[in-house]
């Protein structure tokens, strides 16, 4: 349906009208694969983002993190603040009550689109614009909650944005330079996160630590910790949310979670890394993938084994993750046909787009119920990289290599990261004797 030169999408249980772009164009705005200046930016890649967002906000209202009272929330690089709109349309009442919602974008016309479909859709709590520069805007300061979705990296943001949260707070920052943090671009891996990262399977999973490792600096600056809650790698952009709590005592301890991924380690790396409380598979005297050594290791930079300083300890929260589950998305994010229907979509297209919702929402959640259930401390296994570690003839199945983990007592599933891999926290030897087993099977 077209309206004023709009067009009328969906996105979990939130519409919106947005501009038609000038040409065809999935990601309109200025943004990846696209030079050109839009009235406004738009890119449906990221509404598994958006949809955690509001399910993230959800379960923190419905603990006790925040003391009672109104939430500050900022909705930081807004755009079309599709965002905000989907916080304050998907949450129960008496949560989206509490918030006193702002978007801030430095393009007037974006800030035009958020109204737009505030007036189109009769919000009726109104979100506050914030015209102008977030570096500068964002120190009015308070802030309990702010997101940060830039066009490539968040580090111009990331200084002045945290010195502006409150006491406790929660940030989330989206990146989508993934050549710089998944180390293929070097020079900008190292200028912008002080960092070097080996270019193998486990590069995605290495850029959400590097990313981690630099808001933990950055707070720690700040005289804040963070405790990671959730990190997601999806197609071209990395996602991490974290709690951020004033503490100087915290701050301080900042190095416990930061060192170094070594490819290939040596028994006396592993040796380290054991006795650092960093690798939960013991078995130092067999070949194993990878380790991680803590900051104060001697590492040879030179070494192109060497990944880091990265963040080594656990990158998502077990309660955030079962707190995202199906039941809770489906009760959140998909619409039913009358509130369809007021907002101008034909009956006709309604099975369609409540279908659409479900998929994408299932989507964005999967894996993360199996997730929750593994120790914190589990590792990123790549199945094909198991060998030369294991004499392995092919690589076992992932799904029958974590289940038979998990009957032999040791709690694993298949991850959700791009590469075929597994989390677990099971000794070394019992990996082996399962993998082969597994391995074994499959070709006789
Ligand atoms: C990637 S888009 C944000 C997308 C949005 N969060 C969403 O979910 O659709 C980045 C936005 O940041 C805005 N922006 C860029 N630099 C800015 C700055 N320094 N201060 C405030 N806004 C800025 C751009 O105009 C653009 O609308």
């Amino acid at each position: 349906m077209e309206e004023e030169n709009a067009s009328l999408i969906l996105e979990g249980s939130t519409p919106s009208i947005l501009p038609i772009p000038d040409e065809i164009d999935e990601h309109f705005g200025r943004g990846p694969g696209s030079k050109g200046l839009r009235e406004v930016f738009h890119n449906s890649v990221m509404t598994g983002s958006r949809t955690r967002s509001v399910l993230l906000l959800h379960h923190i209202l419905s603990t006790s993190y925040f003391p009672d009272g109104p939430i500050r929330i900022l909705d930081g690089l807004g755009a079309s603040g599709i965002r905000a709109r989907r916080w304050l349309t998907e949450l129960p009442i008496e949560q989206s009550k509490r918030l006193d919602v702002h978007v801030c974008d430095i393009l007037p016309e974006s800030l035009e689109w958020v109204d737009k479909n505030i007036q189109r859709f009769d919000l009726d709590r109104s979100i506050k614009l914030i015209l102008g520069d977030l570096r500068s805007r964002v120190l009015e300061g308070g802030w309990h909650w702010i997101d940060l979705d830039p066009y490539g990296s968040p580090i111009p943001f990331l200084d002045p944005v945290i010195q502006a949260l409150s006491r406790d707070a929660i940030l989330e920052v989206s990146a989508t330079d993934t050549a710089a943090l998944t180390g293929s671009s070097k020079g900008p891996t190292m200028r912008r996160y002080g960092a070097f990262v080996r270019t193998d399977k486990w590069a995605h999973d290495s850029g959400l630590r590097v990313l981690m490792a630099n808001i933990a600096r950055i707070a720690a600056r700040h005289d804040r910790s963070i405790e990671p809650l959730l990190s997601v790698w999806e197609s071209h952009h990395l996602r991490v949310s974290v709690a951020v709590k004033k503490s100087k005592r915290g701050a301080s301890s900042v190095e416990k979670y930061i060192g170094w991924r070594i490819a290939n380690p040596t028994s006396e790396e592993l040796q380290s890394s054991i006795d650092a409380n960093l690798h939960p598979h013991g078995c130092p005297e067999r070949s194993q993938p990878f380790c991680f050594l803590p900051f104060r290791h001697p590492v040879n930079h030179e070494d192109r084994r060497v990944s880091g300083p990265l963040w080594t300890g656990p990158l998502a929260s077990k309660e955030v993750l079962s707190s995202m589950n199906l039941e809770v998305a489906e009760k959140l994010c998909i619409p039913d046909t009358v509130s369809l229907s007021s907002w101008g979509f034909s009956s006709d297209e309604h099975s369609t787009l409540i279908e659409q919702s479900k998929k994408s929402i299932t989507q964005s959640i999967r894996r993360f119920s199996e997730e929750s259930k593994v120790e914190p401390s589990s590792s990123l296994l790549i199945v094909d990289r198991l060998h030369p570690h294991i004499p392995l003839l092919g690589p076992p199945s992932p799904t029958k290599l974590a289940e038979a983990l998990t009957d032999s007592g040791y709690s694993s599933c298949v991850a959700s990261y791009p590469n075929p891999s597994i989390l677990t926290s099971a000794p070394w030897n019992i990996i082996y004797d399962i993998a082969l087993e597994i391995s074994n099977a499959s070709i006789e």
